[in-house]
């Protein structure tokens, strides 16, 4: 279960971004505790993506904080958010097809062998690879035919498991999902799913951003809603219904700031 009493493994504090004059977010805060799976929901163009982006690395915020274990980091590159223990899974997935699914795991990052005459020269010591892919797999209960088959045939939920499998292997303690189920069937769905559900066990803490509401309540503990760039409301999915959760994406329910309430009133 998750850890609410906990301090926050990732902290987004008042994020803001503007491209020119847009606003891809005005004012977006998010909290993610140890062992939680928080959905993040909006209607398109809400900010969502712009968030997971700026977590990542892939883009610099305008203003505001990400403090990750209570320790305030600026991430200017992918690599940053990396090694700040944040691995995300994009939608495009980059995996390589003509590679084997353990090469993939391992993808950009062989681990060198132990024998230092082989480190020299820059040798992978190919079966200790394999073993801890494997490893990892069956952690997290992915099923895929073989490791050293191409991951060329395999399917999309396969593919997604993969990428998702990579982050354990790299100790990442921080998972970030954009639409990971966006492309799959429901059998390939509910697999992606079972794999987010192992890596919470494992002590990763999880943000995924879905549309669909029924997937994200079966999968997430507690729930952020943004609108507008704003993150107006968060909402424990044991407390709250697909029905309230739509009605803050759509503002027909207010969100929690002074704000929202405001805009709301004058919408009304
Ligand atoms: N690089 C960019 N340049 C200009 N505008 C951008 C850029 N990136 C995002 N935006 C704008 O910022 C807003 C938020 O976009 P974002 O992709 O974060 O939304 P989203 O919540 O992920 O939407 P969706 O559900 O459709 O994926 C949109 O109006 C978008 O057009
Ligand atoms: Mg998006």
């Amino acid at each position: 279960m998750s850890d609410l009493a906990a301090a926050p493994v990732l902290e987004a504090r008042n994020i803001a971004r503007h491209f020119g004059a847009v606003t891809a977010l005005a004012d977006a805060s998010l909290k993610l505790y140890p062992r939680e799976v928080v959905g993040l929901v909006g209607d398109n163009g809400a900010g969502k993506s712009t968030l997971l982006k700026i977590l990542s690395g892939i883009v610099a915020p305008s203003s505001g904080e990400i403090v990750i274990d209570g320790r305030p980091v600026v991430l200017k590159r992918a690599q940053d958010a990396m090694d700040a223990g944040i691995e995300t899974v994009y939608q495009d997935l980059a995996l390589v097809d003509t590679m084997s699914a353990y090469q993939n795991v391992y993808l950009g990052r062989e681990e060198l062998s132990k024998n230092p005459l082989a480190r020299l020269f820059n040798l992978v010591d190919d079966r200790q690879m394999r073993e801890r892919a494997r490893e990892v797999l069956n952690t997290l209960k992915v099923k895929i035919p073989s490791i050293n088959v191409s991951v060329k045939g395999m399917s999309g939920g396969q593919r997604q498991c993969l990428a998702i499998a990579r982050a354990l292997l790299w100790g990442r303690r921080i998972v970030i999902l954009d639409e990971p189920t966006a492309a799959l069937g429901v059998r390939e769905t509910g697999q992606v799913l079972e794999v987010i559900r192992s890596l919470r066990e494992q002590d990763v803490s999880v943000i995924i951003v879905s549309h669909n509401m029924q997937q994200l309540m079966s999968v997430a503990d507690r729930i952020t809603v943004m609108r507008l760039g704003r993150s107006i409301a968060t909402r424990t999915v044991k407390d709250t219904e697909v029905n309230e959760i739509v009605g803050l994406i759509t503002g027909a329910i207010p969100g929690d700031s002074p704000e929202a309430r405001a805009a709301a009133q004058v919408a009304a």
